[in-house]
């Protein structure tokens, strides 16, 4: 069997790692890819991963069996129907499902149509608007995000009026994210812990994955500013088997009934990110795809065959299908850049990964490299995940930081208390 899967990171590269546990899959390759990932699938740099056109020829040239889009911008823009129309199978949902992530606005009516809990809010394609309705209900801090994508960034939660005026003109009228902020959603500020859930869904079932915990700021104590995710943890403490319970009844299956009753029924890996607020569990976001890193601690768990459960999503026979996971523990901690994830310097040599692309005691998924002239060198922002596993959180956080020690390159930061409040938490 061949499989071509999108994307370039962490992820993608997690993704690489479960799916050749399935003895069925001969052929792997990677668009682009990256240095690391080479180590497990042929990579080709060439094409981009929202070149729809290069990805479905590559996919019809190879007579791709299976064709994993990860990334949310081709899917926000239709990689999965063009691959559809070429007759290609593919894993992952269509544009008009990819709008749950691809526009707050879209998600958010959504789930006040259909009683899905989540903050309370205003559309506004109005920047004077928007700024007389934070005035008007004058709690700070507030929330104020933009419609469309925005690698991540497009939320801002400013803590005074004079902050909120900034972060409305800066998405509105100084276009920081482009056409992504022609509208703004102001919403209500939610307090608990959050928890990331991925599940697959075939439009009517829902199988959730193990919960993970992500920690966005670049620094300890959740200091700094904002990045695509320094390291996760599974499962997480606070995700209770009471809480995942009125999750399925009150979120899951009710979004999922939603998007079919929209028309628009959801194939492929719908990620919740949840907050636990002291009145129940309410959405904070959607992301129409598996988490970067939240799937670099959730594959590594999974017990069940992943390409199975692809196979069951695009087929609609998850009902019947065995989505399961270890009663383990997984930790990721990021290895970044300096000065990620502002500017950072690339094509710093790497030192310390082995013949095989990991580490001793740990699974590397490579996030943000190259090889050049033989060598393996940085390349991006987040660079490697060192993913280990055990028994216990306390064991799986012990033995991902110890194999990081192995590693080295110039500037290289990390955090170092991944996990430490999922640890607290249990006491
Ligand atoms: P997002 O880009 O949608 O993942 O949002 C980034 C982060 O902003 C989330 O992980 C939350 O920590 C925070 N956030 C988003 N919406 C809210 C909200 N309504 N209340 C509190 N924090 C929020
Ligand atoms: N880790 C958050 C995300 O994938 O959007």
């Amino acid at each position: 069997m061949t499989i071509v899967v999108v994307g370039g990171g962490g992820r993608e590269h997690a993704i690489i790692k479960k799916l050749k546990q399935n003895p069925t899959v001969e052929a792997v390759y990677c668009l682009p890819g990256n240095g690391g990932i080479a180590f497990d699938a042929v990579c080709v740099p060439e094409i981009k991963a929202t070149d729809i056109d290069a990805v479905t020829a590559f996919a019809v040239e190879h007579r791709a069996d299976l064709v994993v889009v990860a990334p949310d911008d081709p899917l926000a823009a239709g990689m999965v129907d063009a691959l559809e129309a070429a007759g290609i199978r593919a894993f992952g949902p269509n544009a008009a499902a990819a709008r749950i992530e691809a526009s707050k606005v879209f998600s958010k009516n959504l789930m006040k149509k259909y009683g899905i809990p989540t903050a309370r809010y205003e559309v506004f394609d109005d920047a004077a608007a928007a700024i007389a309705y934070v005035e008007e209900i004058g709690e700070f801090p507030t929330v104020i995000k933009a419609d469309g994508l925005a690698l991540g960034k497009g939320v801002l939660i400013p803590e005074t009026l004079e902050e909120a005026k900034a972060a409305v003109r800066e998405i509105m009228e100084d276009k920081k994210f482009g056409a992504s902020g022609n509208r703004v959603v102001v919403e209500q500020f939610l307090r608990g812990p959050e928890v990331s859930v991925l599940a697959f869904t075939d439009g009517k079932t829902v199988k959730p994955m193990v919960s993970s915990m992500d920690h966005k700021r670049a620094l300890d104590g959740d200091r700094g500013l904002n990045t695509g995710g320094m390291g996760t943890i599974a499962p997480n403490p606070y995700y209770t088997p009471e809480i995942a319970a009125r999750c399925m009844e009150e979120i899951f299956l009710p979004t999922v009934a939603a998007m079919a009753a929209e028309g628009c029924p959801f194939k492929g890996c719908l990620y919740f990110g949840l907050m636990l607020t002291a009145t129940g569990p309410m959405v904070i976001e959607y992301n129409c795809r598996f988490g970067d890193p939240e799937t670099q601690v959730v594959l590594p768990l999974m017990q069940s065959d992943l390409l199975a459960a692809m196979n069951a999503t695009i087929d609609g026979t998850l009902a019947e299908t065995e989505v399961v996971f270890s009663d383990g523990a997984a930790a990721c901690v990021v290895l970044a850049s300096g000065g990620y994830p502002e500017n950072y310097r690339k094509l710093i040599p790497i030192s310390g990964i082995g013949a095989d692309g990991n580490v001793e005691g740990a699974c590397v998924y490579h996030a943000g490299d190259a090889i050049k002239d033989g060598q393996l060198v940085t390349a991006g922002g987040r660079v490697l995940g060192v993913t280990a596993s055990g028994e216990t959180l306390a064991e799986a956080v012990t033995a991902a930081y110890a194999a990081t020690e192995q590693i080295h390159f110039e500037g290289m930061h990390k955090r170092t208390d991944i996990g430490a409040r999922a640890l607290a938490a249990l006491g």
